[in-house]
């Protein structure tokens, strides 16, 4: 009997978001076991890159701490998380991201020397990443052979069920966080969702693209992935930006280690796998994405995020004006 309970619930995981109802003495009840494998709970994070296009900072400081405006990106992604009833933090790190570590734990003596000079606002900015012991974990990809390597790192982690994965790169402007957007359409529709928009024709090859079933303008449904295709052999502009939720089957596939576009183990490869076992979607997210991978969308994204800050606006929208006027710029 337990064994097949047991298989009850691997299956609901897999091709459903909602709890299985179980009958108690005539009344349906949620089993809680399919409780707990159907919220997505977890969020793993990918901080094991070179972030070589942002050498030569990136060689003392991860790509994932640049701040825009004042805060690093890394915590726009874990503060987006939580807003979308995220419960665990992991963090894939590498070498030389040890930073990533501190910043989310206490600084003592900061802390000590801010509450002595009585600056009380700053106490609490420093104190916002800190999180409950036991809600965060790190563990280390000692080699950064791709993406889908680095969520493969985690697969412990997560164990067997639904989880969220955040690349901080990615920003998002939005009144309702994307993830929030996202984990709203698993409730709906179980399976992997991704996140998506529309690009340039010609920017095709920087991202992985989406082959659409069907698409109602909002949620499309996904026949086909196909990582940085070339402009004229790309099956539509849809393009997955860095937020996930995937099912834990992803990691099979992921452990064969199979290097895909540009020598890596890409993970958009082990998603394609799934296509057809499981229900996937697109979600055509509300918000505005920046790409702070690249110097040009990171610079874009303190624009934004500094005009749309009360105390910052006039004095950055002065500064705009100023440079738009001088011709020689
Ligand atoms: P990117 O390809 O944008 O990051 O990966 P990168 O490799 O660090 O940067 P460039 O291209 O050399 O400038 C997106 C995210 O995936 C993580 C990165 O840290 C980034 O957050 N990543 C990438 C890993 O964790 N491990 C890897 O092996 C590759």
């Amino acid at each position: 009997l337990l064994a097949i309970a047991d298989t009850t619930c691997q299956k609901s995981a897999r091709f459903s978001a909602r709890p299985t109802p179980v009958s108690v003495s005539g009344t349906d009840v949620p089993d809680m076991e399919s409780f707990l494998t159907n919220r997505v709970r977890k969020a793993v994070f990918p901080v094991g890159g070179l972030g070589t296009r942002f050498l030569p900072v990136t060689k003392a400081v991860p790509k994932e701490m640049l701040p825009v405006v004042d805060k690093p990106l890394i915590q726009y992604a874990v503060e987006e998380a939580l807003a979308a009833g995220i419960e665990e933090i992991i963090f894939v790190t590498g070498r030389g991201k040890a930073a990533i570590e501190d910043f989310f734990d206490h600084s003592f003596e900061l802390r000590q020397v801010l509450g002595e000079r009585g600056k009380d606002a700053e106490l609490h900015t420093i104190d916002i990443p800190v999180l409950e012991p036991g809600r965060i974990a790190y563990t280390r990809q000692q080699d950064p052979l791709g993406l889908g390597h680095a969520v493969w790192c985690a697969r412990e982690l997560v164990g067997n069920e639904p989880f969220a994965v955040l690349l901080a790169d990615d920003l998002v402007m939005a009144d309702t966080p994307c993830l929030k957007q996202m984990v709203d359409v698993f409730d709906e529709t179980g399976g992997n969702v991704v996140a998506v928009q529309d690009v340039p024709r010609e920017h095709t090859n920087r991202y992985g693209i989406l082959d659409v079933a069907s698409d109602d303008g909002r949620l499309a449904e996904i026949k086909g992935l196909v990582e940085k295709p070339d402009p004229a052999d790309a099956p539509s502009t849809l393009s997955i930006i860095g937020r996930y939720i995937l099912l834990p089957e992803v990691f099979g596939y992921l452990s064969e280690r199979k290097k895909g576009a540009g020598g890596e183990i890409q993970l958009t490869d082990s998603m394609a796998r799934m296509i057809g076992e499981a229900p996937f979607h697109g979600l055509r997210f509300e918000g505005t994405r920046f790409d702070c991978g690249d110097k040009a969308g990171f610079f874009e994204a303190n624009v934004a995020f500094a005009l749309a800050r009360t105390e910052l606006h006039d004095q950055i929208h002065s500064v705009i004006q100023k440079y738009a006027a001088d011709e020689s710029c």
